[in-house]
């Protein structure tokens, strides 16, 4: 097979069979589809996020007794509780832990390997790819803007010209973003990546435990409803996040003309009005992946979501991607074999 040798650095990399990743998704990674994955023979993740720690180590444990594949935990270095989850990871002698959020510090990654495990981060630039290298990262991902959840503001297709090109023989690049075929893993394959990281596509599969409102206004989504959160203003920085275009957006917009407004009319501060700003999503992810209020909530979801219409096992994405990977690698195969 031809995707063997286009799966090794990746399948070496996690002792997976495919190097096919379920990035980390705040309250949609529970411990079954984590373990789903990894046993259809993907990449599972945990996901810290703000979870308190005692959750977080009884995820951990629940994953453990579900599989006994490899998978991962992805903390958010920026979040609350991240010193903590980063004492509990190192505590557990898990095998793989992300660095996601901002960038670790240089011992952080020490610490963490020195615990045994194998390490990942998250690169938006060049340079923080560099950065994490010489920090001691075993290998980095590369998320494109075109990702659902927290997102930078460089395309997947620049960050390939960027960082995949550069560094691809030197360290493992797993890359992600707008990615829900295996025509398209089976190019990024032959780019350099090592594996695909896919969030939207496993967020909506069978395994999945998240709302069907959820499900359903990502089935019916086209890729230019999974909208990044708008700044209008610098004075009102906002993090960017892609969700599919909501009530929710509209009243957010509403809300920072609203602030922007009293901050020229001096009836409030500017700590004031961030902070009206950060408040306005706190809990909005759990409400539309748990509750299923897809019109309040935040329905994150990548661009991927045009490209996500039914809901497949996981075991379907899985294997299915990676036959269409072997196909898509054949046919390159057969045209290159047709010139002279
Ligand atoms: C609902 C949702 C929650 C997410 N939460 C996290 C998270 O907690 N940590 C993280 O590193 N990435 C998170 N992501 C990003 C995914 O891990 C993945 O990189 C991204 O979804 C890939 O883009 P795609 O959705 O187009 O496939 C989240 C994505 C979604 C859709």
């Amino acid at each position: 097979m031809l995707r063997d040798d286009y799966f090794k650095k990746g399948r070496e990399f996690f002792g997976v069979k495919y190097p096919i990743i379920c990035g980390a998704m705040t309250w949609v990674s529970t411990p079954d589809l984590v373990a789903a994955v990894s046993n259809a023979g993907g990449f599972g993740v945990i996901a810290g996020g703000n979870a308190p720690v005692d959750i977080l180590r009884q995820q951990i444990e629940e994953t453990k007794k579900l599989t006994n594949k490899p998978f991962g935990v992805n903390l958010i270095t920026i979040a609350p509780n991240y010193k903590q989850h980063l004492n509990l990871v190192v505590e557990m002698n898990l095998d793989f832990v992300i660095f996601a959020g901002s960038f670790p510090r240089q011992n952080e990654i020490e610490m963490v390997k020195a615990s045994g495990a194998k390490t990942l981060c998250f690169a938006s630039t060049k340079s923080i790819a560099d950065r994490m290298v010489r920090y001691g990262s075993d290998g980095l991902i590369l998320e494109g803007m075109e990702a659902g959840g927290h997102v930078g503001h460089v395309s997947l297709t620049v960050l390939l010209q960027q960082v995949l090109f550069e560094l691809s023989e030197d360290i493992p690049v797993f890359v992600g973003g707008g990615i829900a075929t295996g025509k398209m893993s089976a190019h990024l394959l032959m780019m350099g990546a090592s594996g695909i990281q896919l969030g939207t596509m496993f967020a909506v599969a069978k395994e999945s435990g998240v709302h069907q409102n959820f499900k359903n206004r990502i089935f019916r989504a086209n890729a230019r409803n999974a909208v990044s959160t708008p700044q209008f203003d610098s004075r009102l920085p906002v993090v960017a996040v892609r969700a599919i275009k909501n009530k929710a957006h509209d009243e957010f917009s509403k809300l920072q003309f609203d602030l922007l407004r009293k901050l020229d009319n001096d009836e409030i501060t500017r700590h004031q009005a961030q902070m009206d700003v950060e408040n306005f999503w706190i809990g909005a992810l759990r409400d539309a992946v748990i509750d299923g209020d897809v019109d309040n909530g935040s329905i994150m979801a990548g661009q991927s979501a045009g490209l996500v219409n039914e809901e497949l096992s996981v075991s379907e994405i899985v294997v299915g991607m990676s036959d269409q990977i072997e196909l898509e690698l054949q046919k390159v195969k057969e045209k290159l074999n047709l010139i002279k």
